[in-house]
């Protein structure tokens, strides 16, 4: 496995590689990122991961600075499954002031977005320039970051990229809690409460299965619930899984079969995010 920094570097050791399969990442990597990994050597015959922590997409009172940097043991946990890594500095990515950006559309002002101002538009301007920079014929992202997902397969679409998106599943604790490498920040109360999150999200997917389509009023109990245990929560939400808007209770189309209950909540200072799909039957 070859870890190189710099884009010249990068682009010379991957000029010849036919099927080049692509996972970016912001380091810290735990379980679910590997899991991309190993997905990426299915479906490509060079694997490069990315680990770059991408000041764009914080906001001015995020965990940029405290964003756990963990370079050496991030190789070695890759070491065997990528052929590649690509650690630039910030420099390297942003040699000047960056002044152009991927504008997204409306719903990225949803959701994490209402809460995060401004970071999809930096997630997107980094993803399509790593995807610039690497020229993968296919890249994988994780489901839990749902709504990053969904934008990212809109802008290679209307972009007209011609990298391949795969979305890979979510790798949970056995209490359920999503992978993340926020989690640590959790302290030993708030980790063995963060499962919960889960657990509701589960009770939304059985009711809405059951026949439950006062969805709002489903969403609303949730968030009562999970604020009477102490968690501060930011969204939980119906949607649908084509365009992330709001599910409507009336199943007609065949786009809106296909929901997705995302939630995004914090325990003390850490911010949970999750969602599970619902596919209903006719
Ligand atoms: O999901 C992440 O780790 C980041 O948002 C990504 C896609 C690597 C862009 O910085």
């Amino acid at each position: 496995m070859q870890v190189v920094s710099t884009i010249a570097e990068l682009r010379a050791r991957l000029a010849d590689e036919p099927r080049i399969a692509f996972v970016p990442t912001m380091g810290n990597l735990h379980e679910g990122h590997l899991n991309l990994v190993r997905l990426a050597r299915e479906n490509g015959s060079c694997v490069v991961a990315s680990i770059f922590v991408n000041p764009l997409q914080f906001g001015p009172n995020e965990d940029f600075d405290k964003y756990p940097r963990t370079l050496e043991a991030d190789c070695a946990k890759l070491r065997g499954l990528a052929d590649v890594v690509f650690a630039p500095t910030v420099n390297e990515m942003y040699p000047s002031q960056q002044t152009v950006f991927v504008e997204p559309p409306a719903i990225a002002s949803d959701l994490d977005g209402a809460v995060r101002p401004g970071h999809f538009r930096g997630m997107l301007t980094v993803v399509l320039k790593l995807l610039n920079i690497v020229q993968p014929q296919i890249a994988l992202f994780g489901k839990k970051d749902y709504q990053q997902l969904h934008l990212i397969r809109h802008m290679v679409a209307q972009l007209n990229l011609p990298a391949r998106i795969v979305g890979g599943e979510t790798v949970r604790a056995t209490d359920g809690l999503a992978l993340s490498s926020r989690n640590q920040y959790l302290d030993e109360a708030q980790r063995a409460e963060a499962g919960f999150l889960y657990r509701v999200l589960q009770e939304m997917r059985s009711a809405i299965i059951r026949g439950e389509r006062d969805f709002e009023q489903l969403r609303q109990r949730k968030v009562e619930t999970l604020s009477a245990r102490g968690w501060s929560v930011d969204y939980v939400a119906v949607r649908n899984q084509s365009d992330l808007l709001p599910a409507s209770a009336v199943i007609s189309g065949r786009a809106q079969r296909n929901l997705v209950i995302l939630a995004a909540a914090r325990l003390g200072n850490t911010r949970l995010l999750d969602n599970v799909e619902v596919s209903l039957a006719d």
